[in-house]
């Protein structure tokens, strides 16, 4: 049976599971909350620091393993993220996998989002959007990498909702509590719909939000639906022609953002328009995991491909089309 332990810690989420080939054996976490507003990188970073030993120590006791010898590799998220975040848990990766003496394989976030999502649904070679707090993106899998079809030009579509919620108040993160406010919205105000070819722009969203309330006096539930419904409507778009070029029939969503109700049904609803199939995990895995990672990790200890410690520095801006995927035929 090989083991894999996995870490990851790329923003306010630091998490860590032990998996084997047939089964996740361990998860723990503890999760950053800023006092108010959003991320700072750096505090974000101390908590990771501080509790570190503590979730790998909890991580490992509920795996129950005879001793830490059991483990045949030890995966890291390498990037995309907050560097001072990445390099807490890189550098204790890199101890872990001297220490005991095995391989350390870095992974890349975005990827890790994407293979949690493809084995938790069964989904054999999707179009993929994976929206959350600093990415939005739209990828399909071609000739050993997954291309990047059309994505943000500016912030991520998780960022542009924390955003706007910061602005009503609401603490971090804002997605949830936005979504439930557009719930109990009825009338569609005027927002910037901005799609550019296959690319997106959601920054003048937040802007156009703020004034929908303040300038328009439109109600803060009818506003929260309205950004909604636009940026949503936007990335069902760009995704249903990702679809149609690419002539696939599978559509999976994944990050963080995919747990919204009202995302879901849009692209349900087009999916099912063009008789193709759509998957969204449980929403355990669809915001930043240590299962996620420690699986893309097996994925690529198979295929042999891991991580010299030299080769090992984080990544802040790792693209996903910047890595060779080996573990697909
Ligand atoms: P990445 O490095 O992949 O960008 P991340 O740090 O943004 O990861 P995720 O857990 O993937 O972390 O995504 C977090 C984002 O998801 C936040 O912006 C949060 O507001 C958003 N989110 C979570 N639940 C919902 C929801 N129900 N509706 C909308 N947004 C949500
Ligand atoms: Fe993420």
């Amino acid at each position: 049976m090989t083991v894999i332990l996995g870490i990851e810690g790329t923003a306010w989420n630091l998490s860590a599971a032990v998996i084997s080939e047939e089964a996740v054996i361990s998860e723990a976490e503890s999760t950053y909350k800023p006092p108010h507003g959003g991320i700072h990188p750096r505090e974000a970073a101390q908590h990771h620091a501080s509790e570190l030993k503590e979730v790998v120590s909890r991580v490992l006791r509920g795996a129950d393993l005879d001793s830490m010898t059991d483990i045949d590799a030890v995966a890291f998220s390498q990037g995309p993220g907050m560097g001072p975040c990445l390099r807490i848990v890189a550098t204790a990766a890199r101890a872990l996998s001297i220490s005991l003496k095995i391989p350390l394989i870095g992974v890349n976030h975005c990827i890790a989002h994407i293979e949690i999502g493809r084995w938790r649904c069964g989904a054999e070679d999707p179009v993929v959007l994976y929206v959350s707090g600093a990415n939005t993106q739209v990828l399909a899998y071609r000739s050993g990498v997954y291309r990047i079809l059309g994505e943000t030009l500016d912030i991520g579509i998780g960022n542009a909702l924390d955003k706007f919620a910061r602005y009503l108040d609401l603490s971090h993160p804002g997605g949830p509590k936005i979504e439930a406010l557009a719930s109990k919205g009825t009338k569609y105000v005027y927002m910037p719909y901005i799609v550019k070819g296959m690319d997106l722009s959601f920054s003048g969203l937040s802007t156009a939000a703020k004034d929908a309330l303040t300038v328009h006096k439109h109600k803060t539930e009818d506003v929260c639906y309205s950004f909604q419904e636009t940026a949503f409507a936007m990335l069902t778009e760009i995704t249903e022609r990702a679809m149609a070029h690419q002539s696939k029939d599978e559509m999976l969503l994944a990050g963080g953002v995919a747990a919204n109700r009202r995302l879901q049904q849009m692209l349900q609803t087009m999916c099912q328009d063009r008789g193709a199939r759509f998957y969204v995990p449980e929403t355990r895995y669809l915001g930043d995991n240590g299962t996620m990672i420690a699986y893309l990790g097996m994925q690529m200890l198979k295929t042999g491909t891991t991580t010299p410690i030299e080769q090992s520095k984080v990544r802040p801006n790792f693209r996903p089309d910047e890595v060779e995927v080996t573990w697909r035929n």
